[in-house]
């Protein structure tokens, strides 16, 4: 099959899940992928899956892949189509889903949380500070609830780019 995976990335997190997906995939299938950030969106047109992966920043996604979703919203929406959010407060993942993209947008393969960084010494400035102010919050929260798990620093997560490249490879046959 020939897959398009879409990536918009400030840190490289949101990138090497597109990687780690494609890693998965490429043995069987022909891989294309686009940095949002950087250049044109290919048109889904000619290829068989197309997954679109952003980093969340200021409560909101890459404003290219919305216009994209939009500009090709029927096309995306009649063939197999998946989204991943790249975020630091992940139990915020499931709003992401149901707010940043039209409610009309419906992607066969779903939405996926593939986990994220928050790693102030990778980053300067105002960029730092926000992370270092997002870190003592969830530590903030971890320790006024129980349900510590919840609250964990976030990190990327394997398992869920696993089930995605499995529900994309179940399409194979
Ligand atoms: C300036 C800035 C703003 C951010 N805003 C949010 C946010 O509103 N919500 C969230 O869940 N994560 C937020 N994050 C965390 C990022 O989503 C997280 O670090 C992610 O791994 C970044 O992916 P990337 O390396 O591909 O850019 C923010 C990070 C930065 C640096």
């Amino acid at each position: 099959m020939n897959i398009l995976i879409v990536y918009s990335t400030h840190g490289g997190v949101t990138k090497k899940c597109a990687e780690m997906l494609a890693a998965e995939l490429e043995e069987q299938n022909s891989i294309t992928f686009a940095d949002a950030r950087n250049g044109e969106i290919p048109s889904p047109e000619g290829f068989d899956v197309v997954v679109l992966g952003s980093a969340i920043r200021m409560e909101n996604m890459d404003r290219k892949i919305k216009k994209y979703v939009r500009d090709n919203l029927s096309a995306l929406n009649e063939m197999s189509c998946a989204v991943y959010f790249c975020c630091g407060l992940t139990k915020l993942f499931k709003e992401y889903s149901e707010t940043l993209l039209p409610k009309k947008f419906e992607p066969s393969l779903g939405f996926h949380l593939f986990g994220g960084e928050l790693k102030p010494d990778k980053l300067s400035g105002v960029d730092k500070l926000i992370v270092m102010a997002m870190r003592s919050s969830i530590r903030s929260q971890d320790f006024e609830e129980d349900d510590s798990d919840h609250y964990d620093l976030p990190e990327i997560i394997p398992e869920n780019i696993t089930l995605l490249a499995k529900e994309i490879r179940i399409l194979e046959k």
